[in-house]
């Protein structure tokens, strides 16, 4: 068994620090490559993830590591970190200001303990392990109270696949549309996810989601009392491409929207 309060205290220096990595390139002349047409990647998310992963090769040797530009490293522990070190690189990529690290110690039944995610642009640091309760800059945080979906503010992102599945998109964000009070699109999952953990949006969805996408902010989301599942309303699973994020009080009502 792991001691995640101790983990939780070992991890946040390392977020912190790679949150700075990512700011020293905010203002900078970007170098931008492309991994598919719209998908990127820049120095900073490289720079990131090389200091995240040697950090926590050097205080966890036997755990395994899945990140998500170029380290994979087999368990020995039956825990794998689950890391993605710039989460939002489109939105980081214009200075549009959400954006973060999401770092996450997944268990061998693949579920996400602990998770950290961290927006270095507003200082906003999300925390929160296996029954500790959520966190935000080291005050708790709930879901909203929200019940009726037409009163909810709700949360949605485009998979970079979205040219090619263009109609199925449109007509799921256009059946939200219909009936809720307003939509958000930030650029990052994982931040998207902690709004709904901490009540500024009542629920989320997405397809064409990674692991490191939703892990970290999967176990900040559960312990602020929110729920979630795939667009059927079965379990959620971090290798499942799809997640619904809600306050748990709209979750039925978003089954049915998507
Ligand atoms: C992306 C962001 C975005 C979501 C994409 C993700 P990346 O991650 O989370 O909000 O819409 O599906 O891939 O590529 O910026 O790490
Ligand atoms: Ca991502
Ligand atoms: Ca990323």
């Amino acid at each position: 068994m792991k001691n995640l309060s101790n983990i939780s205290s070992q991890i946040k220096p390392i977020a912190l620090k790679a949150g700075e990595i990512i700011m020293s390139y905010l203002l900078k002349d970007k170098k931008i490559e492309y991994k598919e047409e719209i998908n990127m990647v820049t120095e900073a998310d490289k720079e990131s993830e090389n200091y995240i992963v040697k950090s926590l090769k050097e205080l966890f040797p036997n755990d395994g590591i899945l990140a998500e530009e170029n380290h994979k490293i087999e368990s020995k522990s039956g825990y794998t970190w689950v890391i993605d070190p710039l989460d939002g690189t489109t939105s980081f990529s214009h200075n549009f200001p959400f954006f973060a690290v999401s770092i996450a110690l997944v268990n061998e039944k693949n579920i996400p303990v602990l998770g950290v995610v961290y927006n270095p642009f507003y200082n906003e640091y999300f925390e929160a392990y296996e029954n500790s309760g959520a966190k935000l800059n080291s005050k708790p945080i709930n879901v909203s109270t929200v019940d009726n979906i037409n009163k909810a503010l709700i949360g949605t992102g485009f998979p970079y696949y979205r040219r090619e599945h263009m109609q199925r998109i449109l007509n799921r964000l256009g059946n939200f549309l219909n009936v809720v009070h307003d939509m958000r699109r930030t650029g990052s999952a994982a931040l998207d996810i902690c709004f709904v953990a901490a009540g500024r949006l009542d629920a989320y969805y997405e397809e064409g989601l990674k692991p490191w996408d939703t892990a970290a902010a999967y176990r900040i989301l559960i312990e602020a009392g929110g729920m979630a599942s795939k667009f059927d309303g079965k379990d959620f699973d971090i290798n499942f491409p799809e997640i619904i994020a809600s306050n748990a009080k709209i979750h039925p009502q978003v089954i049915k929207l998507c």
